[in-house]
């Protein structure tokens, strides 16, 4: 199975960044992974969907490929970062544009939500992914998870139980992959 993980934050020594560094560790082996660079991807506009800017090229390609993909975000001002949201109006849109959802990269696909951030965990910002992606017709496993980070940690840029944050990762891995297979997402070999 292909599962291709989405970081929202840009930022060098991202906190969810190494999130999803954990996770491709705690899938190896049990799935193919990608992590998704669209660092090249410009401001939507409908005026730029053709032809399709290369960058997002890469991104739907990488949407086509994936069997289910995990995105690892930060909360800024109560919300998700605007270069996601950015991706995911590029990703909601089918080609030619048309209004057929079902023609997205994305729909019918199982996504999982995990983010890093001050003294709510990103509860807010998951809400709303959860939410989006819904919209973009995709199946939001319901074991969501969320860390909360301190000052110490704010300060220096690193966790300071690394450990007991790859343990919760790893436990979401393993809820992610068995709530797929209980509810058929599982490609057969
Ligand atoms: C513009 C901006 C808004 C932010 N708003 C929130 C917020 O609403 N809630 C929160 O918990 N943290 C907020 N933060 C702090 C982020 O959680 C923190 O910068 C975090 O480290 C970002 O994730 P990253 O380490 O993966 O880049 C905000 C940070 C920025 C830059």
């Amino acid at each position: 199975m292909n599962i291709l993980l989405i970081c929202g934050s840009a930022r060098e020594k991202s906190f969810n960044r190494k999130l999803s560094v954990y996770a491709d560790e705690a899938l190896k082996k049990r799935a193919d992974v990608k992590t998704l660079d669209f660092s090249g991807v410009p401001f939507f506009s409908q005026d730029i969907e053709e032809p399709v800017p290369d960058a997002v090229g890469d991104a739907r390609d990488a949407f086509d490929w994936a069997d289910a993909v995990w995105f690892f975000t930060p909360e800024y001002n109560g919300e998700i970062p605007g270069r996601l949201k950015n991706l995911l109006d590029w990703i909601s849109r089918p080609l030619p544009p048309t209004y057929a959802r079902e023609n997205t990269p994305a729909f019918g696909k199982p996504a999982a939500v995990s983010g890093a951030g001050g003294s709510r965990a990103t509860k807010s910002a998951r809400g709303h992914l959860d939410e989006l992606l819904n919209a973009m017709g995709m199946k939001v496993c319901p074991d969501q998870m969320g860390i909360k980070l301190d000052e110490k940690e704010f300060k220096e840029d690193v966790f300071e139980h690394p450990e007991a944050v790859r343990d919760k990762i790893g436990r979401q891995a393993d809820a992610f992959l068995a709530w797929m297979d209980q509810e058929g997402f599982i490609p057969e070999a």
